[in-house]
């Protein structure tokens, strides 16, 4: 099963792509978080990748769509993976299902977490990020049994250097301008749903589990 998590900077694609994939024994793969770590690493990769995140831009789709598919090309992605901020533009999906084509498979859920900007803002001052293993919390609705330690791993939580007020708001305006047209894209596709992303956590679980049944 090969599922896309679709949805604004900070919807909670991150939290529902990390339950599904332990729900449904498949890898989570965050683009995101594969450029956070070469930027940790400091590797060619991240010193690209790091300028466009902290001004809230998309990473160009060539590089982004390279390390994508290396990705999925690895063994344990053979029965399938949930990607989360991937695709993000027109050409990345197209790249990815052309890519897929030549294996005779393609995309089968695309899952659009859906939260009004105006609860975004909010959202993203109470986010707190584990920098060793990519979990995520939230100081008031999804805190960590220790104060500002991640659960799985023990490390000290950070705030992500894209979170600032004026990064977020950059954010949105390129995911409302270069990721929302993937709604048409996947709709047009058959393969598009949408949940309500202002519930809790474990309702908007819910809501994507009865999607794939
Ligand atoms: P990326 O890391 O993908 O960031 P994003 O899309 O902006 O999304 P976030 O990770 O900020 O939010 P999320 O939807 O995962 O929400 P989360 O679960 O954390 O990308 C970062 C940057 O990398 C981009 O800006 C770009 O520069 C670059 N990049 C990445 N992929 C790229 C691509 N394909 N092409 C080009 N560039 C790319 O939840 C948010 C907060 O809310 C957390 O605190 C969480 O605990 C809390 N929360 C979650 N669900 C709920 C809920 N139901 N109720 C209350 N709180 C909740
Ligand atoms: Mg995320």
């Amino acid at each position: 099963m090969k599922i896309v998590m679709l949805g604004a900077p900070g919807a909670g694609k991150g939290t529902q792509a990390e339950r599904l994939a332990s729900e449904y024994g498949l890898p989570h793969i965050s683009t995101g978080d594969i450029f956070r770590k070469n930027i940790k690493e400091g590797t060619e990769l991240g010193k690209e990748a790091k300028s466009f995140m902290d001004a809230g831009r998309l990473v160009p789709d060539e590089l982004t769509v390279r390390i994508l598919l290396d990705r999925v090309a690895d063994d344990d992605c053979k029965k399938g993976y949930i990607l989360d901020g991937f695709p993000r533009t027109i050409p990345q999906a197209e790249a990815l299902d052309s890519e897929l084509e030549k294996l005779g498979e393609k995309i089968d859920f695309a899952i659009d977490v859906d939260v009004p900007d105006e609860n975004i803002i909010k959202r993203m001052s109470g986010r707190r990020a584990c920098p060793r293993c990519g979990a995520t919390y939230h100081m008031q609705h999804v805190p960590p049994k220790k104060d500002g330690v991640c659960d799985e791993c023990g490390t000290e939580l950070v705030i992500r250097d894209d979170d600032k007020p004026e990064t977020v708001k950059n954010r949105l305006a390129v995911y409302h301008e270069q990721t929302q047209p993937l709604v048409e894209y996947y709709r047009k596709k058959g393969v598009y749903h949408t949940v309500d992303g202002t519930a809790d956590v474990g309702a908007v679980f819910d809501s994507i589990r009865s999607i794939l049944g």
